[in-house]
């Protein structure tokens, strides 16, 4: 597929502020366009899941669906690539409409791949699994728009939230502000009105809810929820 950068870029909004991204994984996959138009107006960013079956136990979805979703919404497309090899289908991704990547640091190739996406015109952002230290992302800080700290083990919807990631978000927001960097820090597993305030107050400013959004009957009152208790939350 083509290689060239996207040339309407969707606004991501500030470095820092609050957003919630509902997951895709947990829609229903056989309207997906539907669950998207109906959650559209209470999400800032639109989070898509991509497994490989290979990094991860699990196989989801693949550009031809990024850029089917793309004619439908306008939404920030955030896309998580839990992949061996991002690097062979970054450019499509970007062809499809993708506005920002994640990568995960421990497949590593981590200069090269950002290098990529930058030269795709995609914002950068890199990834860590629960037991993946701090000091892992430390030397990409001001390279990235986004740091994404698990708070489960990537590959399927539906687990539950490891507070153990805290310190760990606590520790990437200090160095951030320390830099005084433009970088958004995401979690991503088990959010929920319960564990979003927490990690919003161990500093983290994108939240990705899956199963609390798209299995809540009504999702767009589940993502406001969110919203509401991540904005209620005590400072660090
Ligand atoms: C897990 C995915 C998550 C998942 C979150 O591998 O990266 O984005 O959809 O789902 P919930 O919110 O159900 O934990
Ligand atoms: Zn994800």
């Amino acid at each position: 597929m083509d290689q060239r950068p996207t040339t309407q870029a969707r606004d991501p909004g500030r470095a820092g502020d609050l957003r919630i991204a509902p997951s895709l994984l947990s829609a229903d996959f056989g309207m997906l366009a539907e669950q998207v138009g109906e959650v559209a107006p209470a999400a800032d960013w639109l989070h898509v899941d991509v497994m490989d079956g290979h990094f991860v136990p699990n196989v989801t979805i693949g550009p031809p669906v990024v850029a089917s979703l793309r004619r439908h919404t306008p939404l920030f497309f955030d896309c998580h690539l839990m992949m061996t090899d991002p690097d062979r289908y970054l450019g499509d991704f970007a062809s499809a409409g993708a506005d920002g990547c994640t990568v995960h640091v421990e497949v590593g190739r981590t200069d090269e791949l950002i290098a990529q996406m930058r030269a795709l015109g995609l914002r950068a952002g890199l990834a860590l699994n629960p037991d993946t230290p701090f000091e892992a992302v430390r030397p990409y800080l001001r390279q990235v728009d986004l740091v994404l700290c698990m708070t489960v083990f990537p590959g399927f919807g539906g687990q539950s939230f490891i507070a153990d990631v805290m310190p760990k978000v606590t520790q990437v927001r200090a160095a951030v502000e320390e830099g005084s960097l433009p970088v958004d820090i995401e979690v991503d597993g088990g959010i929920d009105i319960t564990t979003a305030p927490t990690a919003a107050s161990a500093g983290a400013n994108v939240l990705v809810a899956g199963t609390a959004i798209f299995g809540h009957e009504r999702p767009w009152d589940a993502a406001e929820a969110i919203r509401s208790a991540a904005r209620d939350a005590p400072p660090r």
